[in-house]
């Protein structure tokens, strides 16, 4: 399978930012173990900032690859455009997130790109990008 597992804002700074949160491991070292755990399937990878560069990867790969993982971070509680641009492309996408939102503050628990997503699954830390690839396997 072609699997895309996008990143947005702050999660280029994994093992850096908020460890008691989101753990001490960065997420170069995870993809490369998520990788060798998957030989079979091609992983590409794909992290920004912006708001506008996540939909313009989601449209970029959102036709053509087997499926998205997709950890909007902050803008998962905020982005009608994310949403939008999930709604527009054919690949299933796998909302994640390291943290269980639905336990933190309340506006971690709105997410507007869920109802766009195949599915959810948070709060298994970095465990939950692998939990997305089995998800998006089983639902080919
Ligand atoms: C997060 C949860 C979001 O609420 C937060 O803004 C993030 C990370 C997670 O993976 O737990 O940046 O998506």
């Amino acid at each position: 399978m072609k699997i895309v597992i996008i990143n947005g804002p702050n999660l280029n700074l994994l093992g850096v930012r908020e460890k008691s949160i989101y753990g001490s491991e960065a997420f170069a070292g995870f993809l490369d173990k998520l990788r060798a755990a998957y030989p079979d399937d091609e992983m590409t990878y794909f992290q920004s900032n912006h708001e506008g560069a996540i939909i313009d990867e989601l449209h970029r790969v959102g036709f053509s690859c087997d499926g998205i993982v997709l950890n909007a971070g902050a803008y998962t509680h905020t982005s009608i455009a994310i949403a939008d641009a999930i709604r527009s492309i054919t690949a299933p996408v796998v909302e994640v997130h390291i943290s269980n939102v639905a336990a933190r503050e309340e506006y971690r628990h709105v997410s507007m790109i869920a109802p766009a997503c195949k599915g959810v699954i948070a709060g298994f830390g970095l465990d939950s990008y692998r939990l997305a690839v089995e998800a998006l396997k089983n639902c080919r």
